[in-house]
């Protein structure tokens, strides 16, 4: 069978895009169901290309046990057909990748914070902030991606 592939985007793919990567595959991988899914972060702006996540946010997911790594991307064409999930950190986000999205794709592309059990609308972009910064980003994105988890298995036994 397909694995499922699940595309995070935030703005620099530094910070928020890659801790949400690293949470989603920290439940897929605790569920043992590592071969069903596949994972991707990546940027709508190009500036971090290349570069390792944030030292800042590496540390603050790895106190709540979640492995940040990989190198930034920017988003492509191609992710809109590869992709089944494609899902933005914060609005401006979700707008730019409705912008960019080829016509007739084939994605979902979904606001993450839509699946926060506590609401909200937006993951805050931590990078010109303080340390507290990092780590409501840690809870909020945790949070969020085990319930977007469910509800990609949820579409498996549908
Ligand atoms: P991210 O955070 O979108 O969560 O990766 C940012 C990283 C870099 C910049 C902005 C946000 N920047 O302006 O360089």
């Amino acid at each position: 069978m397909e694995p499922t592939r699940v595309l995070f985007v935030c703005l620099g793919n530094i910070c928020r895009s890659p801790t949400a990567e690293g949470a989603f595959r920290h439940f897929v991988a605790e569920t043992g169901l590592g071969d069903r899914v596949e994972v991707d972060s990546a940027g709508t702006g190009g500036w971090h290309a290349g570069e390792a996540p944030d030292r800042r946010m590496r540390q603050a997911a790895a106190a709540q046990g979640i492995t940040v790594e990989g190198r930034a991307r920017q988003v492509r064409a191609d992710d809109f057909e590869r992709f089944h999930w494609i899902v933005a950190m914060d609005r401006e986000n979700l707008a730019d990748l409705h912008r960019l999205a080829p016509a007739g794709h084939g994605a979902r592309i979904v606001l993450l914070r839509d699946f926060d059990p506590e609401g909200g609308d937006d993951v805050p972009d931590p990078y010109y902030g303080g340390a507290r910064g990092f780590d409501e980003v840690v809870d909020i994105v945790r949070r969020s991606c085990r319930a977007l988890f469910e509800e990609v298995r949820a579409d498996w036994e549908a």
